[in-house]
Formats: C-alpha cells, sequence, structure tokens
C-alpha cells in the first residue's frame, strides 16, 4: 500500500473527524473530533510540554515535542514503557526527517514511494538533532515516520516540531484503533484525544532498519516485505542478534486480558472466535469475522478492535483462526504471535 492511495482516501478519513451523533462521550478523559480548533487546541498543549493522542492511518499515537525531554518522559511514564525501548519520532516529510536522521540512497527510495505512510525508517540519528535523547533510548540511531493521516499531518504543521508518538496504549497491551479504545487504556494520563474516526489501516507502522549495509525489516506492518524487496532488493527479516537495534520487539506485546491459541481448527463452546475467510468454524460462544471474503486489509483494519471485543466477550479463552502468511498477513499473524506469547 503506498501513499498515494492514502492521499486519495483523506478526505473521506477527515469526514470520520466531523462532530456527529458517534462522537458523544464522556467529560474525562477528554475527546474531541478533530476539527480546526480542536488541532490549534492540541498543538498548543504540545508546546506547553503536554500529551496528545492523534489518529494516524495505522493506530492511534501519543504525541509529545520529540526535543522536550520533560514531555518525552511524560510518554513513557504514561505508558508505563521501559526506558530502553526507543519511540518513533513524526515529521511532515522528507524534509523534517533529514534534519534529524542520515538518509542514504535506500532511504530516499523508499521516502519517495511510501511517504507519507505506514513505514518507519531507523537511520543514523544525527547528532546536533533537536531531539531527547530519551526518545532514542539512547541509542545512536533515530525511527522516524510520515503519517500520511490528515489529522496527524495538520497536526504536525501547525506544531512545526517533530513528534514523538508510540501507539497510545499501556505498554505490552493491544494498540489503539478508535479515540475510545485510547480513552479506555490511556485513561487520565492524556491531556487530549483528537478523534479522526477508526485508522484505516489497523496495524502499526513497518519498520525497517537501513543502518547497516543490509536492509532489515524489524516489524511487519502495511507496507510489505513484498514491496520492500522490490524497492530495496534484499531484505533481511527480525532483529539482528548482534547488535541492540530493535528493542521493542518483545515476545509478548498487544496482549489481551485472555488467554489466546492460534491456528485453531475446531472451537470450544466457551471460546471467543477470531475467524477469517468465508468458512469460519461454528460453536463458539462469540465470533467476529477479520474479513469473511479473507481479504488482509480488511482483516488487517479489524484485527486490534475485534480483540478488544472478544476479550471482554465473557469467553474463557479466545481462538483465533489461521491467517495467510502473505502480504498484509505477515503483520496480523506477527501481533497474533505476541499476543499469544507466554508473559
Ligand atoms: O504505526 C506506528 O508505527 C505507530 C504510530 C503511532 O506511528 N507507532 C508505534 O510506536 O507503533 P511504538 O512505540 O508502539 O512502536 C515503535 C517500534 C518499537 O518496536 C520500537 O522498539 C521500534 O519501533 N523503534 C523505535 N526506535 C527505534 C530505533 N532507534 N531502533 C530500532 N527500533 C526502534
Ligand atoms: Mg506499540
Amino acid at each position: 500500500m503506498s501513499g498515494g492511495s492514502f492521499a486519495m482516501r483523506r478526505g473521506s478519513v477527515l469526514c470520520g473527524a466531523m462532530p456527529g451523533p458517534r462522537h458523544i462521550i464522556p467529560a474525562s478523559p477528554r475527546i474531541e473530533p478533530a476539527t480546526v480548533g480542536a488541532l490549534a487546541e492540541a498543538a498548543r498543549l504540545i508546546a506547553a510540554g503536554r500529551l496528545v493522542a492523534m489518529p494516524t492511518e495505522t493506530v492511534y499515537g501519543l504525541a509529545a515535542d520529540a526535543g522536550n525531554d520533560a514531555a518525552v518522559a511524560r510518554i513513557f511514564a504514561a505508558k508505563e514503557r521501559p526506558h530502553f525501548n526507543p519511540l518513533i519520532v513524526h515529521v511532515a516529510g522528507c524534509a523534517g526527517a533529514d534534519r534529524l536522521g542520515r538518509l542514504d540512497d535506500r532511504a530516499a527510495r523508499l521516502i519517495a514511494r511510501f511517504w507519507p505512510g505506514p513505514l518507519t525508517l531507523v537511520v543514523p540519528r544525527r547528532p546536533r538533532a533537536r531531539l531527547s535523547l530519551l526518545v532514542s533510548a539512547g541509542l545512536d540511531t533515530v525511527a522516524l515516520r510520515s503519517p500520511a493521516h490528515p489529522v496527524a499531518q495538520a497536526l504536525l504543521r501547525l506544531c512545526g516540531r517533530p513528534l514523538a508518538a508510540p501507539s497510545a496504549n499501556r505498554s505490552g497491551r493491544i494498540s489503539p484503533t478508535t479515540a475510545g479504545h485510547v480513552a479506555d487504556s490511556l485513561d487520565g494520563a492524556v491531556d487530549l484525544i483528537l478523534d479522526g474516526g477508526p485508522c484505516p489501516v489497523g496495524v502499526e507502522s513497518t519498520v525497517v532498519d537501513l543502518c547497516g549495509e543490509r536492509s532489515r525489516l524489524l516489524r511487519p506492518g502495511a507496507v510489505t516485505l513484498e514491496q520492500l524487496r522490490a524497492e530495496l532488493g534484499e531484505v533481511d527479516v527480525g532483529a539482528d542478534e548482534t547488535r541492540p537495534s530493535s528493542p521493542g520487539q518483545l515476545a509478548s506485546h498487544y496482549a489481551p486480558d485472555r488467554p489466546l491459541r492460534l491456528n485453531a481448527t475446531e472451537v470450544a463452546a466457551d471460546e471467543a472466535l477470531l475467524a477469517f475467510g468465508p468458512a469460519p468454524l461454528t460453536g463458539a460462544l462469540v465470533t467476529r469475522n477479520l474479513s469473511p471474503s479473507g481479504d488482509l486489509i480488511e482483516a488487517a483494519a479489524n484485527l486490534f478492535a475485534y480483540l478488544r471485543e472478544l476479550d471482554r466477550s465473557g469467553a474463557r479463552a479466545i481462538a483465533a483462526m489461521p491467517i495467510p502468511e502473505q502480504g498484509l498477513g505477515l503483520a496480523i499473524n506477527d501481533r497474533l504471535r505476541r499476543a499469544a506469547s507466554p508473559r
């Protein structure tokens, strides 16, 4: 999926942010439709070192001024995130990225093809970059992303500063794809939640490490391995064991409260079923089908919201049907494996 396809969807995404009955919300934590006024207030809060949750096309991010140590520290505290796990820095576009990290030819190619969009590049950090050192968790690299979502873009441009933004959930738990998920997860720790409707992609950005001679996929996402290889040629997969390049790739992540089992070929009456495709298993207490037609893009968009629903359904456990290991299926299976991993 390229940045271009998001550009075509911008109008509809922004419409999702308009006030309407869907957006009637409790007073605390504060959720505001992403109007011009709310965006201006969000920019003021960020300038004052506060935290704002913003929609991106992948998941909601918990944003703060990436150059403000206290604000970045507040992100770690709000998420209860281990300090060794660095944050993604969001920029409006290539010019902003170039000031913070050293972009080589590979980075330039990927930026031209996929930005703005769901792709994060890990590159050497410029020594004089105006970034809090906390952002990189002590590494000499920085993860850079230019999101395509019009609300995120508008906020970045209003702030005129790079924004550090991890997914807006407590560390290790399911990422938020609606403003309501953020409120459920970070109650009280966030100063304002900008509501831009449900995130169209639904799984986090693809993370590619370009610091070494060989390119490396650290986290699968909406820009697929196949698409990366078409641009770069060879791309290695997974963390490089020889250096601490991907501290965030913990085995247990995205965790629901109920146990989750994968590749289910049968389901018990007290289990909730996360189904996929035209022939869902029968007999579960409750079933949510990620995509009855077997469309991986639709499945990714539904993944986190359905996991949350099934987690709260009263079932003893969640059983997930197999998902094909191709295209966006890599990202879906990656998240499901971590969600199922022992804690
Ligand atoms: O879609 C996304 O990427 C969302 C939206 C909000 O942009 N953000 C997100 O951030 O998923 P977070 O913090 O939940 O995940 C960032 C991942 C982590 O696995 C982290 O370890 C990795 O990126 N990362 C960040 N900086 C890095 C660096 N310098 N080197 C290697 N990995 C890095
Ligand atoms: Mg996260």
